[in-house]
């Protein structure tokens, strides 16, 4: 079967790459890999690039080479490497990341992955001492101590920037105290609400996203090297020292589990799920909010884009941006899920594909908390309008059967007389603000003078007063452990 053009095109340009000086072995000495001492023959070029992942994973090299200075010292004091050795390793690794850092240093597919790359660079800079450097590992445990390292930094990131967004949530909630608005059930307007309130909902979400992924960071601060390729090392690696060196709180338990477990990985594509998830219902509402149906808030300029065809458009695209991206990180969990659903123990090659969707939720996560945050600051709040759709749709009416029910009318009865006179106020074109007394009376004799009082907005609010409900004393009483829990730092 021929190529297709663009693939020729791919496999002329890495033919071009290729030196033709021959090794002992016979195969061109660039092309020698590291693992070819039994082979004869020269990887195809397709296949070379297939297994390739240096691609993306060199974006782990810091956490490749840390790891690899931290395995040098556990060499080193089990004898393997003399001090003087290891001393030339450590610094040959650190001068290997100054080039990688200051791109001077050209990936390419024949060095297959980060830890072959780096090794093949230590190796060449101080010479057959950096064959030395994967005794007693594997690339096995390796990749598996390189993820974790890595996401372990991203979760303390991504924790950082959750923990601004909260902050925003708790600014715009201290800022706009005064706001009622429509709480809706249905999508229909239910109760009146303080607009705080309503913010501040996202805030309890939000905190419990960074409770998981303080969780998440537990099963991920647990240090695998010393598990080799599976049955564990043959030489005395202290690996408590590893982990210290590497700051993990722990080491892993078992060898075959340690180069085989993506679960961390998993659990935090699940956590990143449930985070983007709630990013994305307060898109939804501030895409709704901005509509002029609802008019609620406005986005600033900066926040908002336009349109090349209609020149009246003003649209909240960071959030409806935001709100799409959050079905590429469910994506991402669903990748890895099935990545791994038939794995038998232990390391699969397959497992190679778990670095781009963990990647991808990782990049897709801290660009939308990063840009959310300021635009949540900018956002302007029209009380008036808010106001306005509290005061249509009858949102007082649970309270006027709550009057009721307070007089001993049950409940139930005393929704059924509610529901008339909400009915008896449609057909007049009226609101139950608008109705006299006497008319409160028709329908029931309960209702006294104090029923218009009743059922006033602020009355209908701060009657709300339970633990957690929207009156506005309550609110405030919420907004101060807020920020209390916020000033206390990750919360
Ligand atoms: N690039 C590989 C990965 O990401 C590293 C481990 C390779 N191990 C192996 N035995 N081929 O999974």
């Amino acid at each position: 079967m021929g190529l297709c053009p663009e693939l020729k095109v791919i496999e002329g340009s890495l033919r071009g790459t290729i030196p033709k000086k021959a090794s002992p072995s016979g195969l061109p000495m660039k092309r020698r890999k590291l693992w070819s001492g039994r082979f004869s023959e020269d990887a195809d070029r397709l296949a070379e690039e297939f297994n390739a992942s240096i691609s993306f994973d060199r974006r782990l090299f810091r956490h490749d080479i840390r790891g690899s200075i931290a395995h040098a010292s556990a060499l080193e004091k089990a004898g393997i490497l003399t001090r003087k050795e290891a001393a030339s390793i450590i610094e040959g690794l650190k001068a290997v990341e100054r080039e990688i850092s200051e791109g001077r240093f050209t990936f390419t597919p024949e060095m297959e992955d980060i830890h072959m790359a780096v090794e093949r660079r230590l190796t060449e800079k101080i010479g057959p001492l950096g064959g030395k450097l994967h005794t007693g590992r594997s690339r096995n445990d390796q990749v598996a101590l390189d993820i974790r390292l890595y996401l372990k930094d991203e979760i303390f990131t991504i924790a950082g920037l959750l923990h601004e967004l909260k902050k925003a949530v708790v600014e715009a909630a201290e800022k706009h105290i005064g706001c009622i608005m429509p709480g809706y059930t249905h999508l229909q307007r239910a109760q009146p609400v303080l607009f705080s309130h309503h913010l501040l909902a996202y805030y309890e979400m939000f905190k419990r996203d960074t409770g998981r992924l303080l969780d998440c960071l537990e099963r991920t601060d647990s240090m695998p090297l010393g598990a080799g390729a599976l049955a564990g090392s043959p030489y005395e690696l202290d690996r408590r020292l590893v982990a210290g060196l590497l700051g993990f709180s722990k080491v892993t338990e078992n060898s075959m589990d340690s180069v085989s477990d993506r679960d961390f990985a998993i659990e935090f594509l699940s956590v990143a799920s449930i985070l983007m998830m709630h990013v994305s219902r307060l898109s939804e509402e501030i895409i709704l909010w901005c509509t002029q149906e609802f008019g609620f808030v406005e986005l600033p300029d900066a926040f908002s884009t336009g349109s090349s065809i209609m020149p009246q458009k003003k649209n909240p695209d960071v959030a409806e941006l935001a709100r799409g991206k959050t079905g590429r990180v469910y994506g991402d969990l669903m990748a890895l899920l099935t990545l791994m659903k038939g794995l038998p123990l232990s390391y699969n090659k397959d497992m190679q594909e778990d670095k781009e969707p963990l990647f991808d939720a990782v990049d897709t996560v801290k660009e939308t908390l990063l840009v959310f945050a300021p635009m949540l600051k900018s956002m302007k709040v029209n009380g008036d309008a808010m106001r306005k759709a509290v005061m249509a749709g009858f949102l007082n009416a649970t309270d006027a059967a709550d009057y009721l029910a307070k007089k001993g009318l049950p409940f139930r009865e005393a929704h059924r007389v509610a529901g008339e006179i909400v009915a008896y106020c449609i057909k007049k074109g009226a609101t139950l603000e608008d109705i006299s007394t006497a008319e409160w009376k028709k329908f029931s004799p309960l209702f006294g003078d104090d029923i218009k009082e009743a059922v006033s907005i602020e009355n209908s609010l701060n009657a709300r007063a339970v633990y957690g409900g929207t009156a506005l004393k309550t609110v405030k009483a919420r907004l101060r452990a807020v920020k209390n829990e916020i000033g206390r730092g990750l919360c």
